[in-house]
Formats: structure tokens, sequence, C-alpha cells
């Protein structure tokens, strides 16, 4: 079928090409092209004749219809018929412009359109006016990943043989802009964006021709509009990731009889999933995750015949009747199933073994219990997620024999034993994720074969005895072995591609190999609580990358190496409660990671993401332990080095850190007095000097530290008045100013002897404000934490494979657009 498209194609190119040596495009249409080229060039900062500029070919003295991206007609007059102009910007994928929606006026110029692409291209603002108006002879209407913001604008509504329209990845929002600029008051306002503001409009209903329809990722609220039901002949109908609200309209299923894929996923829908959907007889994917649904799950969904894809996992009050399970014969054969937290209870479900095509399944976060079973092992799936459940026993060797199996996941289950020795057969296997069960014994050699595995998770498990070595040359890049029994030197034959190293909480001992800085992408390194000796490695310095080094508990020895202020992209740096001696390096000044005021994730990371659950990093917060969530560790800056034998003065220094939100020197010997630096501090939240043996005053300009939420400066031998005014007001619990020489203040109730204390100030309330926030932080993240893999290596094959696979994909594109237009 595929082939013969391709060679029909290959007839309608020939036949172009044939056509173009003696015709050529319209003048009127050219110069509109022409046009169109120069002033995306302009928004772009691009040069005509770079091969990398989409539009290269484009030159006004050659005949349109020969110019890449442009088909026309075979009729004599040869006007153009299609433009694809997708990815025209994505070329310079990493200088990200933005392009002006007004550089496509020219287009709507060209009225025998029936075909136009603009997808991937960055342009941004509002559909031009009367944007479509002329252009009514349009079938296939692609502006996908652009970000056009405002609404549709209804000229679109009026193209009645549109087929295909794809507006996902935009900011598009109902016909709220109009309605504002002709109300009168606020009050109003508020109520019309709630009730119509930002719906889909229901002029969709218009567009009687529509095959596909995809709104996904926008910004619409309201209901589904039931207009959608007058689209007859929808076969696509995709909008998920908006915020729609309400119930899925039952009409659905009695009027889309030729639907095929219905999306809903990622908004705020309620109600019950509607029994019309059992009438419609090619439904192959239904989508509902991740809304607001109730009630419990047909079972009639398993009637479908032509079902393949059923997604409904992430509706918390969603539930499986699990008395259906001995009861239930499906007659569709899913490939994709998702039920995660739908209450699964009891064994896992013998009925998913009729689905013989499966390619995932997803029954996370239920109360499934028992073994792994043995069928299902042998059904041979892609990826399999089972995690927070209550699974036992130890997985079936057969499931590492399947040759599909690429994703494992089973954290926070109760699986034990050993793992099977023959791991390594699952040669496809990327990632890997065991956290949380009680597995033990040691990891079998074995798993060092799968040359695929990106993502290793063995935290918190039993796991001893010492990890074998990995492949340098392998792909491995995420590894969490922390919270086991492992012995032996710090093991460092990992891949040298690896990135996140995560060791801490076992028995590791002996000093750090120098050759871990082989590893030169690492950009965590955790090592707290083992044995490792020595000096303070010297030599992690080169480890350029370095972002996040945890050295906390272990019993390293002498002073901190200056070199270690040479790491600029280090921001959290614990070496807390070692016996490390001499002074704070004056040169952490210069640790620019701590600087500057951290940034979010960089643009590269969700070119390839895909969210799971990994390596949460646990620091000392205050006076407890507060987990970090990896996957924007970004936002954290934090310098421990409490509980060691540090000597001498607090360099002045220190202060030049802006972005820290956390310094903690306590419990070492520092002597002088509190540097008055600290007061450029601006980002700091908690401030610990306690057991030390500084001296003086507290310097006033710590009142300038509008985002300190704790100040211990106990059992120190300081003095005098303790600074009142901005935050400092707040810092009044006695304990933290216990234990010292002579301090006073309004904030302890011991009047200083020379100056009455100012009236307290009103700003308590506000300032609870922070602390409550920063606190809600710490709750709102679980012990493990959603953590977005970003597989930067991918993103550089993307860049290098862009440019090639760029012909070839718009080919591709042409032939399935043009195969839905004729
Ligand atoms: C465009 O490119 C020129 C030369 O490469 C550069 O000087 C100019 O700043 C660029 N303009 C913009 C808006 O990027
Ligand atoms: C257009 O192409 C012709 C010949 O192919 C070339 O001589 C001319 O310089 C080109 N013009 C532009 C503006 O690139
Ligand atoms: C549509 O065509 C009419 C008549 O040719 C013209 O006046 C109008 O400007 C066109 N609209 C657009 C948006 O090009
Ligand atoms: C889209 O535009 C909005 C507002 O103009 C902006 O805040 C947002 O960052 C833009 N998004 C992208 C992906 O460029
Ligand atoms: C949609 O169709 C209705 C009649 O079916 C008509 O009244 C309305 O004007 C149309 N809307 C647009 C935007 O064409
Ligand atoms: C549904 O699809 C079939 C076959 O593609 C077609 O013949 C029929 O007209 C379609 N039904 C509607 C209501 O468009
Ligand atoms: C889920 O069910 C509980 C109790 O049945 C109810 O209190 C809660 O509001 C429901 N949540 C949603 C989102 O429907
Ligand atoms: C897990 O299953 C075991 C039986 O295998 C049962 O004793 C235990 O209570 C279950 N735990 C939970 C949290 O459901
Ligand atoms: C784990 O399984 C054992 C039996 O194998 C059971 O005694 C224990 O309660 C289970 N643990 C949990 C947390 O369910
Ligand atoms: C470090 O050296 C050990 C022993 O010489 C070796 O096994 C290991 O692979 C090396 N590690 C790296 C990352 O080069
Ligand atoms: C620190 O060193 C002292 C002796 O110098 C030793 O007694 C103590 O155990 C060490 N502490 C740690 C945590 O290594
Ligand atoms: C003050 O010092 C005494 C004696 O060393 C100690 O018992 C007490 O806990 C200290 N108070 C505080 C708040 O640290």
């Amino acid at each position: 079928m595929a082939k013969m498209n391709l060679s029909l194609f290959g007839l309608f190119m020939i036949f172009f090409l044939l056509f173009n040596l003696c015709l050529s495009c319209p003048g009127d249409q050219k110069q509109a092209l022409v046009q169109f080229k120069s002033l995306v060039m302009k928004a772009t900062n691009s040069s005509a004749d770079d091969p990398l500029f989409g539009l290269y070919t484009w030159n006004s003295s050659s005949d349109c219809c020969q110019w890449e991206r442009v088909i026309c007609t075979t009729s004599e007059s040869r006007p153009v018929i299609a433009l694809y102009l997708d990815s025209l910007v994505l070329m310079s994928l990493f200088e990200v412009t933005t392009i002006s929606s007004m550089v496509l006026t020219p287009l709507f110029a060209v009225t025998s359109l029936m075909i136009l692409d603009i997808s991937s291209n960055y342009i941004q603002g509002e559909i031009p006016g009367h944007a479509f108006a002329n252009l009514t002879k349009l079938v296939y209407l692609d502006m996908k990943q652009n970000n056009f913001t405002g609404s549709i604008s209804p000229q679109v509504f009026r193209l009645r043989s549109l087929r295909f329209l794809d507006m996902s990845g935009n900011e598009l929002t109902g016909d709220l802009s109009k309605q504002v600029s002709s109300l009168q008051n606020l009050r109003e306002l508020s109520l019309e964006e709630n009730r119509f503001g930002g719906s889909i409009p229901e002029e969709i209903g218009n567009l009687s021709k529509l095959r596909r329809l995809s709104l996904r990722g926008n910004s619409f609220v309201g209901g589904i509009p039931s207009s959608l039901v007058s689209l007859k002949e929808l076969q696509v109908l995709d909008l998920r990731e908006n915020s729609l609200s309400m119930e899925i309209p039952d009409e659905i299923g009695d009027h889309l009889t030729n639907l095929t894929t219905l999306v809903l996923s990622d908004n705020k829908l309620t109600g019950g999933i509607p029994s019309s959907l059992q009438k419609l007889g090619k439904l192959e994917t239904i989508r509902f995750e991740n809304n607001l649904l109730s009630g419990e799950i047909p079972s009639w969904l398993f009637d479908i015949k032509t079902l393949k894809k059923l997604f409904l996992g992430g509706n918390k009050n969603l539930t499986w009747n699990n008395n259906n399970n001995a009861r239930i014969v499906p007659k569709c054969m899913l490939s994709q199933l998702s039920m995660k937290s739908c209450g699964l209870s009891g064994k896992i479900p013998g009925w998913i073994s009729t689905h013989k095509s499966l390619v995932f399944l997803d029954l996370s976060e239920n109360q499934l219990q028992g073994p792994f079973p043995e069928w299902l092992a042998e059904m041979d799936i892609g990826s399999i997620f089972l995690s927070g459940n209550n699974l036992s026993g130890s997985p079936p060797p057969r499931l590492f024999q399947t040759p599909s199996l690429s994703v494992l996941s089973l954290s926070r289950n109760n699986f034990s034993g050993e793992l099977p020795e023959n791991v390594g057969d699952a040669i496809k296997l990327m990632i890997l994720m065991l956290a949380g069960n009680n597995f033990s014994g040691e990891i079998p050699k074995s798993i060092t074969k799968i040359y695929r595995l990106l993502l290793l998770d063995l935290a918190r498990n039993r796991f001893s005895g010492k990890p074998p070595n990995f492949d340098p040359e392998a792909l491995l890049a995420f590894i969490d072995m922390s919270y086991n029994e492992f012995s032996g030197e710090i093991p460092v034959s990992f891949s040298l591609d690896a990135r996140i190293l995560a060791l801490g909480s076992n028995n590791f001992s002996g000093n750090l190999p120098w050759n871990l800085t082989n590893l030169s992408k690492l950009e965590q390194l955790d090592l707290h609580d083992n044995g490792i000796t020595g000096e303070f490695p010297r030599f992690l310095s080169q480890i350029s990358t370095l972002q996040v080094l945890n050295l906390r508990n272990n019993s390293l020895q002498c002073s901190i190496p200056d070199e270690i202020a040479n790491l600029r992209n280090l921001r959290i740096l614990d070496a807390s409660s070692n016996n490390l001696t001499g002074k704070i390096p004056a040169k952490f000044g210069n640790l620019v990671g701590m600087i500057d005021t951290p940034n979010t994730l960089s643009s590269t990371s969700d070119l390839f993401t895909f969210s799971i659950e990994f390596n949460d990093l646990i620091v000392n917060w205050k006076k407890s332990k507060l987990g970090l969530p990896s996957y924007k560790l970004e936002i954290y800056s934090l310098l421990d080095l409490s509980k060691n034998k540090l000597s001498g003065q607090i360099p002045t220094s220190i202060g030049s850190l802006k972005g820290l939100k956390l310094l903690n020197i306590s419990y070492n010997n520092l002597s002088g007095n509190i540097p008055v630096s600290f007061g450029y501090l601006q980002s700091l939240e908690s401030l610990d000097l306690s057991h030390n043996q500084l001296s003086g005053l507290i310097p006033p300009t710590l009142v300038k530290l509008k985002q300190l939420s704790t100040l211990d400066v106990s059992n120190n031998k300081l003095e005098g008045k303790i600074p009142v005014g901005g935050q400092m007001d707040t810092m009044n619990d006695p304990n933290y100013y216990a234990n010292n020489t002579g301090l006073c203040g309004m904030q302890i109730q011991l009047p200083c002897p020379v100056e009455p204390p100012p009236p307290k100030q009103q700003q308590d309330e506000k300032e609870k404000a922070y602390w409550v926030s920063w606190q809600g932080v710490a709750i709102g993240y679980p012990i493990s934490f959603l953590f977005t893999v970003v597989i930067l290596w991918f993103s550089g094959y993307f860049q290098a494979a862009l440019a090639l696979s760029q012909q070839r994909r718009r080919i591709s594109i042409r032939q399935n657009s043009l195969r839905s237009v004729f």
C-alpha cells in the first residue's frame, strides 16, 4: 500500500518536473512568495543563499513552481496549490528567534492554495485579521508548533473544504479578546471568562468536511463544544493539553461514526466515560488520562473490537471494578493500555494476557499484589510500568529474554530476592527502575552487556557486594545505587557518558580513585554517608561539568583545596560531617554557579523528555532533611560545610555568592567576625553559623536579606545588639541566640544597655508567608520526585540529522497530505 503510494507520488513528481520546463507560475503569486521570503529573512536574520535557510531556492529569476516547498497544479496557468513552509526556522535550532505573524500576510493572496503547512516556525502573535478570507480552497491547514496567540480567526470557520486542521502547540484561547473589547466593566469580564472566555468556538461545527482536528496544547477552557457533532466525517479529534472542563458530550458517540482517534487527555474533564462511545465501530484510540473523570470504568470498553490504545490513568476517581476481572473476556486486541491509579487490586488481572500485541502496559499506582506472573513475562511487552504496587517475589527470568523489553519500572513494590542472573539478556533495555524494593545480593554481571541501558535506578534496596564494571563506551548516563549495602572501594567503572552518579548511603570506603575524573560529563556526584577517607579530592576540580557534589558524612581530612572554586557550574556543595580542617578557601567567592541567580532548564532540554521518578537529592535544610526534586534542581544553590574542624576567619568573599539559598558553616572552629558582606547574599533563606568561635557584632547588613527565614548564631562569642528591621525582626527564637557572650535586643526580649528597642513592626504576617511557601515546597515533594530525563546527546544527534532529514521528511509529509487531498 505504502509502496504503491510512493511510486504514485514519484509519478506525480516526474509529471510536475516535465511541465515545469515549459510553464511557470502566475506572476502575482511569485511576487507574493518573494515578499514572504524577504519578510522571513528579515525576521530571522537569515542569509538568502545559506542552504540551511529553508527558502534558499526561492530565486526571483526562476519559475516559482521549481522552488522547493512549492507545488503548482499541472493546469495551464500553473497556480500554486501547496506550500510546505514547515520548520523554516527550526534549522537555527539553538538560536531561537521568534517571527511576527505579520510575515504571513503575503501568503493570504495566493488564493489557489489547497495545502498550507506553516508548522514549527516560532511564529508569534495573533493570526492576522482577515487572513483566510480568500483561501477558500484550503483543504489542509497545519499551523501546529508555533506561538500563535489570541483566538482562531473567524475566517477559518468559513473554509468549508477543510479536511485537516492542526493548530496544536500554540497559545490560542477562545474569542476572549473580542468580548473583552465590548465589555463595560471588570466584574462582567471575569464572569464571561468563566463561561465562554477561552472556549473552543461553536463555529468549529461549520467545518463539516473535517477529518482531522487537533487543538492540542493550547489554552482553551470551558466545555467541549457540542457543535463538534456536526463534523460527521471526523476521524481524529485531539484536544489534549488544554484546560477543558465539564463532561464529555455523550452525543459524540451518536454522531461521529467514523471516529478512530479520540484524545482528550490532560484536561479537567469531569463526569464519567460516555456510554455512547460503544457505538463507535471504528474507534482505535481512547486517551482520557489525567482528567478529573469519575465513576466506574465500563467493561464494555473492552468490547470495542477495533480498540488498540486505551489510556485511562491519572483520573483520581475513575475506578475499576475488580469483580470484573474474573468474568471479562476482551473482544479488542490492545497494543497500549494505561490504567495507572485506577484502583486495581488483587493479582495482575489475567485478561491482560488476551492482548497478544501489547507493547505498552502501565498499571502503576494501584494496589496489585502477588508475584510478577509468568504469563506476563512471556508476552514480550516493550514498556512495563508496575511501580507503586505491592507486588512480591522476584521477576521471572523469562521476562529478560523477551526481545522487546525496553522500559521496566518495578519501583516501590515489595519484590525481594536476587535479580535474575540473565538480566543482561534484555539487550534492548534502556530504562530499568527497581528502587524501593527488597532486592538483595549482588547485581548480576550480565547487566553490563546491555549497551543501550541509559538509566539504572536501584536505590533503596539491599543490594550488596561490589557493583559490576560497566562498559565505558555504553550509554549509561543516569545511575542511582544509593541506600543499599554495597561495599568496597568507590566504583568508577561507569560509562564515560555518565551524568548523574548517586552512590550515597552505602558501605563504600577508601580513598576516592583519581580516575573518577574520566567521567568528564558528570553533573551530579552524590557519595554521602559512606566511609570515604583521605584528603578532600583535589582532582574533582577537573570535572568542570559538575553541578552537584555531595560528600556529606564521610571521613575526609585536611583542608578544602582552592581548586574546587574552579568548578564554574557547581551550585550545590555539601561536605558536612567530615574531618576537614584549615580555612574556608577565600576563592570560594568565585564559584560562578553560586553567584548567578539560578535559571530554568535550557531550551534544549525539552526536545526529548520523558517524565519518570528518579534520584531525589537529600540535603540538610534548617534542622531537618529535605529532598530536592531532581527535575528542577537548577533552582537550588546550597553550601554546607557544617560539622567539620574548619578554623580561621570566614572569608569576606563568601558574601558574593548571591545565588545561595542556604549557607551552613555551623559546628566548626571558625573565629573572627561575621563578614559584613553577608548582607549581599540576597537569595539566602537559611544561615547557620552556630557552634563556632565567632565574635563581635551581628552585622546590621543582615537586615537586607529579604528571603531569610532561619538564622542560627547560637554558641558563639557574639555580643551587642541584634539588628532590627526587615526579616531580622522575625528572627526571634531565643535558642538561635543562646550561649553567646552578650547579645541583646527585642528579639530575645533583652533590652540593650544604651538604646531602647524600637517598637515592633507590623511585618510578621508577610514574613511568615515566605516561610510557609518554602515549607509548602518541601511538603509538596514526596520521597521520590518526578524527574525529567533529558537525553541531551539525542539533541546533538538531532541537530546533525535534522538537516539531512529535512528533505526526506518534507517528501513524506507531502505524500501524506497529497493522499488526503486527492
Ligand atoms: C543580524 O546579523 C548581523 C550580522 O551577522 C548582526 O550584526 C546583527 O546583530 C543581527 N541582527 C539580529 C537582530 O540578530
Ligand atoms: C538566481 O539564480 C541565477 C541563476 O541560477 C543567478 O545568476 C542569480 O544570481 C540568482 N539570484 C539571486 C538573487 O540569488
Ligand atoms: C481578498 O480578495 C479581495 C478581492 O480580490 C481583496 O480585496 C482582499 O484584499 C483580499 N483579502 C486578503 C486578506 O487578501
Ligand atoms: C509565546 O509567547 C508568549 C507571549 O508572547 C511568551 O511568554 C512565551 O514564552 C512564548 N513561547 C515560546 C515557546 O516562544
Ligand atoms: C456557521 O454556520 C451557521 C449556520 O449553519 C451560520 O449562521 C454562521 O454564520 C456560520 N459561521 C461562520 C463563521 O461561518
Ligand atoms: C465514513 O467513512 C466511509 C469510508 O471511508 C465513507 O464511505 C463514509 O462516507 C464516511 N461517513 C461519513 C459520515 O462521512
Ligand atoms: C472523588 O471522590 C471523593 C469521594 O468520593 C470526593 O470527595 C471528591 O470530590 C471526588 N473528586 C473528584 C475530582 O471528583
Ligand atoms: C502487601 O501484600 C501482603 C501480602 O502479600 C500483605 O500482607 C500486605 O498487607 C500488603 N501491603 C499493603 C500495603 O497493601
Ligand atoms: C512484603 O512481603 C512480605 C511477605 O513476603 C510481607 O510480610 C510484608 O508485609 C510485605 N511488606 C509490605 C510493605 O507490604
Ligand atoms: C579507573 O581505573 C580502574 C582500575 O584501573 C578501571 O577499572 C576503571 O575502569 C577506571 N575508571 C575509569 C572511569 O576510567
Ligand atoms: C576525625 O579524626 C579524628 C582523629 O583525628 C578521629 O578520631 C575521628 O574519628 C575522625 N572523625 C571522622 C568522622 O572521621
Ligand atoms: C548552651 O550551652 C549549654 C552548655 O554547654 C548547653 O547545655 C545548651 O544546650 C546550650 N544551649 C543551646 C540553645 O544551644
